[in-house]
């Protein structure tokens, strides 16, 4: 039995990503919760003729939430504010941090032995929040925590698709590393499986296209929030990895944004970034995290350049997290 839960399932995520969730044929129940409407969005999806069942909870006073995560064994986070014209991530920390760690504190009471999905931005930071939570409550799992970052991959392929003349972008395996915002996301093109060529005149503005990728949609939707579509479509990507993996699916890597000193491989790749939260190459398996990937050795000097700088942004952008977490309440 797989339990899912969406964390902000009302949202402009939270909806097309709980209706990939309840569309998929892994998934026998379906939890969503949100401060609004989660009523009518569980009814509503919970017409569609697929297995999942669906229920959903408001607040009710602190018990929603509770009854919503109850036995899940997937918790995926998209709730929080979203990001207007001219706003950068880290604009969003005030009232993200605070969504965050209460929604991480509710998990570690009643469902301490979930996989956590955390998409609420800035990743960057909300990610060590919910592990200095984790931590606190003498609940944290390391392979089991982690920052979804598969926008960035999905963009990474997409644009590089479109660049070689590929049709299919899914053919193309490109790793996107380091963080989710602006410079500290680092598209390692390098290291493309099968292999890409791109022309020289065209690699800066791409790196800057998948870095600052969110921006387009931002703008577009012209105040109407940031990417929910392509968002929802890559939580789902990677919610979907995770319970394959669980399942005992062999093979399976997605880079993803985790604690480094608690997943196999992660030491090495610590000492390399001088940062504690980092996101490679992800190897999942039956209990999650299995292995970090270092690509980081195999970066050409331009990789390697960006990676300098995504460093440096990180550092701050974990301290902060971490620091807010530990503030006295
Ligand atoms: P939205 O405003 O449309 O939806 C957020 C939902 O969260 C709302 O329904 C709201 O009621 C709910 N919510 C607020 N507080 C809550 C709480 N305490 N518990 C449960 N639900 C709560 O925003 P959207 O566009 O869905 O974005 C959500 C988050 O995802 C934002 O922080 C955004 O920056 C982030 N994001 C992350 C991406 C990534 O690649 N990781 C990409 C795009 C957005």
């Amino acid at each position: 039995m797989v339990k899912v839960v969406v964390a902000g399932a009302a949202g402009g995520i939270g909806q097309p990503l709980s209706l990939l969730l309840k569309a998929s044929p892994l998934i026998d129940e379906l939890s969503l919760y949100d401060v609004v409407n989660t009523p009518g969005v569980a009814t509503d999806l919970s017409h569609i003729s697929s297995p999942a069942e669906v229920t959903g909870y408001l607040p009710e006073n602190g018990e929603g939430v509770k009854k919503a995560l109850k036995g899940a064994n997937v918790v995926v986070i998209p709730a929080g504010i979203p990001r207007k014209p001219g706003m950068t991530r880290d604009d969003l920390f005030n009232i993200n941090a605070g969504i965050v760690k209460g929604l991480i504190q509710s998990i570690a009471e009643v469902a301490p032995e979930a996989y956590i999905l955390v998409i609420s931005n800035p990743v960057n930071s909300t990610v060590p929040i919910a592990a200095e939570v984790l931590k606190k409550a003498g609940v944290f799992n390391p392979k089991k925590l982690f920052g979804v970052t598969t926008l960035d991959v999905v963009r990474a392929e997409t644009f590089v698709a479109s660049i070689v003349g590929e049709k299919d972008p899914r053919k193309t395996t490109i790793p996107v590393i380091g963080g989710h915002s602006g410079e500290t996301i680092v598209p390692l093109f390098s290291q493309a499986s099968p292999s890409v060529d791109i022309p020289s005149d065209k690699l800066d503005s791409l790196v800057n296209r998948v870095q600052f990728g969110g921006d387009e949609v931002v703008k577009a939707k012209d105040g109407a929030g940031s990417a929910t579509l392509s968002m929802a479509y890559a939580g789902f990507r990677f919610a979907e990895k995770i319970i394959k993996a669980v399942k005992g699916e062999k093979g399976i890597v997605e880079p993803s944004y985790v604690y480094l000193p608690g997943v196999a491989g992660g030491d090495a790749i610590k000492e390399a970034t001088g940062v504690d939260f980092f996101s490679v190459p992800i190897e999942l398996g039956p209990d999650g995290a299995e292995k970090a990937i270092n690509v980081i050795s195999k970066a050409n000097d331009h990789e390697k350049k960006l990676l300098e700088v995504a460093y440096k942004d990180l550092k701050g952008n974990i301290q902060k997290g971490i620091d807010f977490a530990n503030k006295p309440a």
